[in-house]
């Protein structure tokens, strides 16, 4: 039976297949977050093997990892994003790469075995649907569970702070709800997200402890849209000064890893290792 939060995940997410597909490429704000978590990937990535792409949504980066070669298990709470993953594996001709897509939640990976992912991905914000703490532990814990040992584990979730410095161009009416407000700056705690949807802002300092309740070492934390304050004023930034732009991505990529740029990015992403 599904809790209340995970309803109001799966009528959000089922109602934006297409714009999810789109998401990470539509504008330069976007493609930050991929391009920070693919250089990543690319970095701490075993050479091939089998990934786990857990809350991989409609399968951007399924994808991109099949095309470079891996082995993939797409794995989604929702049906329209698998259905619409499947379309698009089947269009860039990575069907034979992607070993399997599973419906589910990240809560229970129970259909998969100890140890038995080359690397395991919930990128772009999973864990921040799951309410309450002990489930965002208990799907930690399976992330750790199925990954071998040596495997890195790359998880990225929506940051408090980042939101809070959104929140004057973003979406200042919210402030005005001063109990809902007040939630989102105690407890990260947000049930307007996207209107009405469920969402768990993340600090570093919180992800970086429940991920080391389990048999892990940290490798890195990464602030993933790196210094940023308003969606619209960065793509009209990169749009309008090119140059600038590519001297600003490089800047981004020296500096997205100070903690500072962790905890004030949209999103963050933490890289661990199992032991
Ligand atoms: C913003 S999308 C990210 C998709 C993809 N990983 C990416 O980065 O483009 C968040 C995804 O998390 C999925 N999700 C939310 N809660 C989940 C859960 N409990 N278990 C598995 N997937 C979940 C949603 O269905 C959605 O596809």
């Amino acid at each position: 039976m599904d809790s209340k939060e995970t309803k109001l995940t799966k009528k959000v997410y089922s109602a934006s297949v297409n714009g999810e597909w789109k998401r990470l490429i539509k504008d330069s704000f976007h493609e930050l977050e991929f391009l920070t978590t693919f250089s990543f990937l690319k970095k701490y990535l075993p050479k091939n093997g089998l990934v786990l792409d857990a809350g991989g949504g409609p399968g951007r980066y399924t994808i991109e990892l099949a095309k470079l070669g891996y082995d993939v298990i797409l794995f989604d709470l929702v049906a329209e994003h698998l259905e619409l993953a499947k379309k698009q594996i089947k269009k860039e001709k990575v069907t034979n790469k992607v070993k399997n897509i599973v419906q589910g939640s990240i809560t229970n990976l129970s259909k998969f075995s100890d140890n038995s992912f080359d690397a395991v991905l919930c990128l772009g914000g999973p864990l921040s649907h799951v309410h309450p703490k002990a489930k965002r532990q208990k799907a930690i814990s399976e992330l750790v569970r199925v990954a071998k040992a040596g495997a890195p584990i790359f998880a990225s979730v929506m940051s408090k702070y980042g939101v809070m410095l959104a929140t004057p161009a973003g979406w200042p009416q919210e402030v005005g709800f001063k109990k809902h407000f007040q939630n989102l700056v105690e407890n990260g705690e947000d049930y307007k997200w996207r209107g009405n949807g469920y969402c768990h802002y993340f600090t570093s300092d919180e992800l970086e402890k429940m991920f080391l309740k389990e048999n892990i070492e940290v490798i890195s934390k990464i602030g993933l849209e790196g210094l940023n304050v308003d969606e619209k004023v960065t793509n009209k930034f990169a749009k309008k000064f090119p140059e600038a732009w590519k001297n600003w991505l490089e800047i981004h990529m020296q500096i997205c890893t100070e903690s500072f740029v962790v905890d004030t990015s949209g999103h963050m992403m933490i890289i661990v290792r199992k032991k």
